[in-house]
């Protein structure tokens, strides 16, 4: 378990008093590879335990107050690293996929994939359509695993959306709004993070989220992910309870 004093706000610190906890919570979850390289193993025996950390954290969720978690797999830019990298993370995912799709189904989570599919494998891409579709159902916890997620990409698809819209009538100019583009993201229907955890002491964004998080909190904290534990989590929620969210808007007294 992380230290707290690893924890870093982002923002000055923590107001205190009230706030709920985050309804939705999603994580960059970085550091497999400095996690391996520390013990002298190779990169990707990192992300095989950082896949067992997102098997134990998607289970702690319901408990916490968390209905939402939204997770950072896999980069467009991911693409840029070594062929036995990129393969060994399609293929956690796939396991990740084949092992968890009855469980996660049992246990009332919904799960949904974000980002270009495209340049996914066929199988994998039937892969997730299953496990959406036998999850769709589901409303304890709304699990989104982002794969091929960039959020430049995301944004640039949703514009050639609405542009098509525009020009074939079905949508006004007036209506071409905050509201219209919000709806041709890959996140359509899935209410804004609350809160962004990033593991691993890296404080950026690196392309996650760029629309929806707008007025996140962010949290950075030290731990690499394959140490991140439930507790980790719980005072992450706990932090971020702790913040006042003004919006824009002046302070509550
Ligand atoms: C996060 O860990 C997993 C992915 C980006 C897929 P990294 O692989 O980025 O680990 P570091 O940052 O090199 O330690
Ligand atoms: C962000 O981590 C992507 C994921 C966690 C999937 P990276 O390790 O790819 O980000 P950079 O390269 O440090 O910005
Ligand atoms: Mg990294």
């Amino acid at each position: 378990m992380a230290p707290k004093d690893t924890m870093q706000a982002a923002v000055a610190s923590p107001e205190t008093g009230g706030g709920n906890g985050p309804a939705h919570v999603a994580i960059i979850m970085d550091g497999n590879g400095r996690w391996a390289t520390q013990r002298g193993r190779p990169r990707v025996a990192g992300h095989r335990v950082g896949a067992e950390r997102v098997r134990e954290i998607v289970r702690a969720c319901p408990d916490l107050g968390v209905r939402y978690l939204t997770l950072y797999a896999f980069s467009t830019e991911n693409w840029k690293r070594s062929v036995e990298e990129v393969i060994t993370l399609m293929g956690l995912l796939e396991r990740y996929i084949l092992s968890e799709t009855e469980k996660l189904s049992r246990e009332g989570v919904r799960v949904r994939f974000i980002g270009d599919r495209a340049r996914l494998s066929e199988r994998l891409q039937r892969l997730m359509e299953r496990m959406e579709a036998r999850t769709c159902a589901n409303d304890r916890l709304h699990l989104t695993i982002a794969v091929n997620y960039g959020a430049r990409d995301e944004i640039a698809r949703a514009a050639r959306t609405l542009a098509r819209d525009l020009a074939e009538g079905r949508l006004s100019e007036e209506e071409a709004d905050e509201t219209a583009l919000g709806n041709r993201m890959d996140t359509a229907g899935l209410p804004d993070p609350d809160l962004v955890v990033r593991t691993s002491g890296e404080t950026r964004v690196s392309n996650f989220l760029l629309w929806q998080s707008a007025y996140s909190e962010y949290l950075f904290t030290r731990t690499l992910w394959p140490d991140f534990s439930v507790e980790d989590l719980r005072d992450a929620i706990s932090h971020f309870a702790g913040r006042e969210r003004r919006f824009g808007a002046v302070a509550r007294r």
